[in-house]
């Protein structure tokens, strides 16, 4: 049997302070992981080159309960890795990273009869010097240090029975394949109740999904990977920034600033608007934005203004269609709006959907917690330190798109994030009101707060809105 041990990340140190309080420490962050008796400070130690997870999951004496708190609270920061090895002399032959907090390596129930495959969504690629097994359903990415696993798993691009598997995986037992089945990465098949590979991997919503659609989706926002995000100038030692504007092209120019310079009445307005926006990421909050200023604001911006249904694919399906104020890729309109509200004059605190077709909200009960790390996210994401007055979450039904467009789909849903969050910069500074757009957004903490499933709907982007410090109510 393997040996699955927890290990400390390679730039995080342990330390112990007199009054016996535990100390995390990385890149000069410190982490308080509160007071440990002698025994658990010890074998606290041992963390840095793995302790077994058996050893304390199964342990109920003081020092095992502590340590059991200890690594979960470790993993929870994402500073813990798990290494499944052969024996406790050898190098680990797979390494785990935790891609998400929850993480915990769980090996799901197998049989000698049941039949295992690679997910349509795995893949494996160099990394650095290491090869690297993924998928953007996994909550883990798997280190592999071992040819043989690299055979193994090329192998599982065919439906594989777990009896005929045995014999080559025989030095980590199944329990590899287990931690892989729980990740997502390797699925069962039943072949008996479906022949359509794509339809027996998880509900029809992901039947619709690309597999690279779904990879960037889980790779560009936040939530599912623990790699850093935002903007970290990862390339700004080796290339220089490009310039603001390109440079020409040879040629003769037609020098258009000698053209009229006076726009007809109706284009001038929108010119106006357009000059006037701004991204404002303060606000008045003694003056906060009032239950009917948003009301406005969606009726202009996002209300459903009418229902028609259309023949699609040579009569096999009717679809429906409810055009809002914005233009959207194949008229699907699939965003759909959550409203964190922080200070709204007539509506309380709290998370609500927008129903576009009845033109209201219905709250959501989120927890307290979630809605303030929501908040919270956006502000961090604005540089300042007080929450915008409403956040817009912008979210896509992505299944609405990839029925008609497949391969194109995720990248329509982008443009038509962006087309809608113009539209509402320009209702924002029409009506006197402020706005930001956010390009972030954690799909963990709303799957977390709505309970819909991340590729079933999810954000895209954010809005701030509320009425900037400055502005007359
Ligand atoms: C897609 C998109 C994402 C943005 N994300 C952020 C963000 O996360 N934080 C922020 O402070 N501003 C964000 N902005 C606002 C831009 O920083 C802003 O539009 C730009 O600096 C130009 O300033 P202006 O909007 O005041 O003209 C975003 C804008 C867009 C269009």
């Amino acid at each position: 049997m393997a040996i699955l041990c927890a290990r400390l990340l390679e730039h995080v140190t342990l330390k112990a302070r007199p009054d016996g309080n535990l100390v995390a420490s990385f890149d000069q962050h410190n982490i308080q992981l509160g007071k440990l008796g002698a025994r658990a400070r010890e074998r606290a130690q041992q963390l840095r080159s793995g302790v077994p997870l058996r050893s304390f999951t199964s342990d109920r004496s003081k020092a095992g309960r502590e340590i059991d708190r200890l690594v979960r609270r470790l993993a929870r920061s994402g500073l813990i890795e798990f290494c499944l090895s052969v024996s406790d002399r050898d190098a680990p032959k797979v390494v785990i990273e935790p891609q998400m907090p929850d993480y915990w390596p769980r090996a799901a129930s197998l049989r000698d009869t049941d039949v295992l495959m690679l997910s349509r969504f795995a893949y494996m690629r160099r990394r650095s010097g290491t090869l690297v097994l993924e998928s953007p359903r996994a909550g883990a990415l798997f280190r592999i240090h071992d040819a043989k696993i690299a055979g193994m798993l090329a192998a599982l691009s065919q439906p594989q029975q777990i009896k005929r598997l045995r014999h080559k995986v025989r030095f980590l037992g199944v329990d590899l394949l287990s931690l892989l089945l729980d990740s997502h990465i390797l699925i069962k098949v039943d072949r008996r109740r479906s022949s359509n590979l794509r339809q027996a991997e998880g509900d029809t919503h992901l039947a619709l999904w690309d597999f690279h659609d779904l990879l960037f989706h889980a790779r560009s926002t936040e939530g599912r990977h623990a790699n850093p995000i935002g903007g970290t100038y990862a390339h700004a030692d080796d290339v220089p920034p490009l310039p603001a504007v390109r440079p020409s092209w040879p040629g003769k120019k037609i020098d258009l600033r000698k053209l009229a310079t006076r726009h007809p009445p109706a284009a001038a307005r929108v010119m106006q608007c357009l000059q006037q926006r701004r991204s404002t990421r303060l606000f008045d909050d003694r003056e906060p934005i009032t239950l009917v200023e948003l009301a406005h604001f969606l009726d202009g911006t996002a209300r459903v203004q009418s229902h028609s249904r259309a023949w699609a694919v040579e009569k096999i399906a009717a679809v429906e269609y409810a055009p809002r104020p914005y233009p959207s890729a194949g008229a699907s309109y699939e965003l759909e709006l959550y409203l964190a509200v922080h200070r709204c004059e007539g509506l309380a605190r709290g998370f609500y959907y927008y129903d576009a077709g009845a033109h209201s909200i219905v709250p959501i009960p989120a927890r307290p917690d979630e809605l303030e790390m929501l908040l919270r996210g956006a502000a961090y994401a604005m540089g300042v330190s007080a929450p915008p007055q409403v956040l817009i979450t912008i979210a896509a039904r992505f299944g609405r798109v990839a029925w008609k467009y497949s391969a194109l789909a995720y990248g329509l849903i982008l443009k038509d994030t962006g087309v809608l969050m113009q539209t509402f910069y320009l209702m924002s500074t029409e009506m006197g009101l402020g706005g930001c757009a956010i390009g972030l957004a954690n799909i963990d903490l709303f799957e977390k707060m709505t309970g819909v499933e991340f590729h079933i709907e999810g954000p895209l982007g954010q809005f701030a809105l509320g009425r900037a410090i400055g502005a007359e109510a």
